[in-house]
C-alpha cells in the first residue's frame, strides 16, 4: 500500500548499488508485441507499476493468456487473428503510453474496443493518434471528435500511409507502427525530431524488416507476423535519473545503478548532467532485444547551469522535472526551451515545476514552451503537491532529500504508476532501513 503523503528528512547522502524495475516504455511494448505474437513469450523484470499492469490486463481482455511463473511472466499469443473483442471497456488508468499504443494495436482488428483512463488521461490529447489511424482506415470516435477519451475504435481493413508527425512522439509513432504491422501496403512515419526508438529496435530484433532512415528520421514497415520471444526488460533509465541527480546534489553520495537501458533516446539526461559538470560513468554490459544495457556510476559534485533545447528535448522529455531540480542546485541560470509537450503530460509539468520548486525557495519563470531556473540560492524544506504526477512527486522527494529539514510530498500515491518501490530504494540508499 502506497502512502498518501511522505516526508523526507534531508540532507541524507545516497550510497550503494541498486537495480531499477524494468523500463516502463519497453514493458508496455513487450506485453503488446508478445500478445500479438504467435507462441509463448517469457518476459523478466517487467515494470512493476500500475501503468504496465493495466497493459497486461488490456491484453488479457483481448484474449491473451498471461501466467506468472518464477521470476517471469509467460504471455501466450495466437497471432494478430487470435486477438478477440473485449467484453467490456478497457481501462488503462494513468497511462498515456498504454492508451496510445493500444489504440494502434486494436485499430488493426475487426472488432470494437473502447479505451478509457483516469481523470488525467481524460484531459490528454488523443487526436494525435486518432487522426493517423483514421487515415489508415480505422473508425475512431470519442469526445471532441475523437480527441478525448473514451476512444471508441472499430478497426480492421487498414491501408499503409505516409505520416508526417507534427510533434516528435514515440507513442504516436509506435501506435502507427503497430497498426502498420496489420495494414495492407507500406507504412512510413517521419518525425520532426528523433523520439525514442524502442518499437523499431524490438521489431528488428524479432526479425521484422523495419527500415529506419536516421537522416530523414523515418521508419518504414509492412504487415508482419511476430514470433514469441524471451526478454529481460532493462532497468528504467527514467527512474535511474532520480537517483543520479539525487547523488549529484547530496554531498557525500556515491552510487551505481545497474542494468539500465542505455538507449541514446533515453539517456539524454546523462549528457545534460555532464554538461553541467557531473561525474557520471557509463559502463555498457550487453544488449537485450536490440537495447543497449549497462551501469551508471555517479559521485556528488557541484553543478553549473546549462541550456536544454531543440532536438535534445525528446531524449530528456520525462527527465525535465528532475533535471529542473538539478538546475535549482546548480550555479547560474538554466534554460529549458522547445518543451511545450511538457504541458500535455500526466499534468502540466511546466506549471507544476514552477509552483513546486517555488515552494522550496527556487526562482522559476515559465514560458509556453519552457522554463528559466535560477540556481545557487539555498533552498528550504516545504510541502509539495504532486499534481497527481509520479515524476513531480519523485523529483520533489529527491530535492527534499538534499535540503536540510523535513519536506513533505502530498499526493504521493501517484508514484504507483511507474515506481511503487521508490521509498524502499530511498531507505536502502540512505541507510535508514
Ligand atoms: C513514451 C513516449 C513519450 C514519453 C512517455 C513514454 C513511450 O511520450 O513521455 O513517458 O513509451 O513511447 P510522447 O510519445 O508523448 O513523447
Amino acid at each position: 500500500m502506497i502512502a498518501e503523503q511522505v516526508s523526507v528528512h534531508g540532507p541524507c547522502p545516497l550510497r550503494g548499488r541498486l537495480r531499477m524495475p524494468g523500463d516502463k516504455s519497453l514493458s508496455h511494448r513487450a506485453l503488446l508485441l508478445a500478445g500479438a505474437a504467435q507462441g509463448t513469450s517469457r518476459i523478466r523484470n517487467l515494470a512493476n507499476g500500475d501503468d504496465v499492469y493495466r497493459s497486461r490486463l488490456a491484453m488479457e481482455s483481448l484474449g491473451v493468456r498471461v501466467r506468472e511463473a518464477v521470476g517471469e511472466l509467460l504471455v501466450s499469443g495466437s497471432g494478430w487473428d487470435g486477438l478477440r473483442e473485449p467484453d467490456s471497456v478497457v481501462d488503462i488508468g494513468n497511462s498515456g503510453t498504454g492508451i496510445r499504443l493500444l489504440a494502434g494495436l486494436v485499430s488493426g482488428r475487426p472488432f470494437l474496443t473502447v479505451l478509457v483512463g483516469d481523470a488525467s488521461i481524460a484531459r490528454r490529447p488523443m487526436g494525435r493518434v486518432a487522426e493517423p489511424l483514421r487515415a489508415m482506415g480505422a473508425h475512431i470516435d470519442g469526445r471532441d471528435n475523437g480527441n478525448l477519451t473514451p476512444l471508441v475504435i472499430r478497426g480492421g481493413g487498414l491501408r499503409g500511409q505516409h505520416h508526417h508527425l507534427a510533434v516528435a512522439s514515440a507513442q504516436v509513432k509506435s501506435a502507427i507502427l503497430l497498426a502498420g504491422l496489420q495494414a495492407e501496403g507500406t507504412t512510413l512515419v517521419t518525425e520532426p525530431a528523433q523520439s525514442r526508438d524502442h518499437t523499431e529496435r524490438m521489431l528488428a530484433a524479432l526479425g521484422v524488416p523495419v527500415v529506419v532512415d536516421a537522416k530523414l528520421r523515418s521508419v518504414r514497415l509492412e504487415a508482419a507476423a511476430l514470433p514469441g520471444f524471451e526478454f529481460t526488460v532493462p532497468g528504467d533509465p527514467s527512474s535511474a535519473a532520480f537517483w543520479v541527480v539525487g547523488a549529484l546534489i547530496t554531498p557525500g553520495s556515491e552510487l551505481t545503478v545497474e542494468g539500465v537501458s542505455l538507449n541514446p533516446g533515453r539517456i539524454g539526461f546523462v549528457d545534460v548532467l555532464r554538461r553541467m559538470g557531473a561525474a557520471i560513468e557509463v559502463v555498457p554490459t550487453g544488449t537485450e532485444l536490440g537495447e543497449p544495457v549497462g551501469d551508471l556510476h555517479v559521485t556528488s559534485g557541484p553543478l553549473q547551469a546549462t541550456v536544454m533545447e531543440g532536438d535534445e528535448i525528446p531524449s530528456i522529455i520525462d527527465e525535465i522535472p528532475i533535471l529542473s531540480v538539478a538546475a535549482a542546485f546548480a550555479e547560474g541560470t538554466t534554460e529549458v526551451r522547445d518543451a511545450a509537450e511538457l504541458r500535455l503530460k500526466e499534468t502540466d509539468r511546466i506549471g507544476a515545476i514552477e509552483q513546486e520548486l517555488g515552494q522550496l525557495g527556487a526562482t522559476v519563470r515559465t514560458r509556453r514552451d519552457g522554463l528559466t531556473i535560477e540556481g545557487g540560492t539555498a533552498l528550504r524544506p516545504g510541502t509539495i503537491r504532486s499534481h497527481g504526477d509520479h515524476r513531480i512527486a519523485m523529483a520533489a522527494a529527491i530535492a527534499g532529500n538534499a535540503i536540510a529539514g523535513v519536506t513533505t510530498i502530498r499526493g504521493w500515491r501517484g508514484v504507483a504508476s511507474s515506481y511503487p518501490t521508490f521509498t524502499d530504494d530511498l531507505a536502502a540508499l540512505t541507510g535508514t532501513r
